[in-house]
């Protein structure tokens, strides 16, 4: 592995499952596609539902992000941790999970594409903060003042963040790395082949093969807790 000296790495909601955070399509689980706690994605996900029923979306993320304090990170987190560390190439890790896990994991550089629940978006003057506390209360904007954070997560319709610099990372890496996702939603499912096109290398840790499993080079099935740590064991030559 020696040769490896870009590696892009992806994360989805798989990665956390293990830290006692529900994922969102895990066969056998109790959220089919469509529908997160019980609730419909259009209700609690998209920019329609919010402005539909704004109680209902920020007393939704309160609760995620409630429940983000019982959870910890595991194996998986914290040897991405060590990769990053450890690494002498280049590492960008692009998580599409709005936990923090990655950086209470140890991860130092953590790129959110979907946001953050501990972050608040200001829907007056669009400053996106820090946020540990509730909104359904309509806290006022630590900048404006104004009574109008949301989440800073990013909804179905709404753009992810830092594409380019994921993009630019994409069009020069020479290893693609999707950890627990499940490659249902884009534009992150289309990542493994922006990789391909690069000429890079392209392997999957997941739990169960995923929608876009073929696309890659190689596909290793089981926990990310176990998967991930063997890995970075193998990259960084253990
Ligand atoms: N280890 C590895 N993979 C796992 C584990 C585990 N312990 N448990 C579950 N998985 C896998 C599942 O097999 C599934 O393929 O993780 C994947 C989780 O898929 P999703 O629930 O669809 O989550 P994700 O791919 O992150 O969703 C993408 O969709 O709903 C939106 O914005 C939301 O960021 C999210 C995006």
């Amino acid at each position: 592995m020696a040769e490896i000296e870009r590696i892009v790495i992806l994360t989805g909601a798989g990665i956390s499952a293990e830290s006692g955070i529900d994922t969102f399509r895990s066969a056998g689980g109790q959220n089919g596609p469509g529908l997160w706690e019980q609730h419909r994605v259009e209700d609690v996900a998209t920019p329609d539902g919010f402005a539909r029923n704004p109680d209902l979306v920020l007393g939704f993320y309160d609760m995620r992000r409630e429940a983000l304090a019982q959870a910890e990170p595991n194996p998986a987190h914290s040897a991405l941790a060590r990769l990053e560390r450890e690494f002498s190439g280049d590492l960008l890790l692009v998580t599409q999970n709005v936990d923090d896990l990655h950086e209470r994991g140890g991860s130092a550089d953590v790129l959110h594409m979907h946001g953050e629940l501990k972050s608040a978006l200001c829907t007056s003057c669009e400053t996106r903060s820090p946020w540990r506390a509730t909104m359904i209360d309509r806290p006022p904007c630590p900048v404006c003042r104004a009574p109008t954070l949301r989440p800073d997560v990013v909804w179905f319709g709404e753009m992810p963040y830092q594409m380019s610099r994921i993009y630019q990372a994409l069009e020069t890496c020479d290893l693609f790395v999707s950890i627990g996702t499940s490659g249902a939603v884009y534009p992150a499912a289309g990542f493994v082949q922006e990789a391909r096109a690069s000429g890079a290398r392209t392997l999957e840790l997941n739990l169960d093969p995923s929608e876009g499993s073929r696309l890659f080079d190689e596909s290793r099935l089981g926990p990310a807790s176990v998967l991930v740590p063997e890995w970075v064991e193998e990259v960084l030559g253990d």
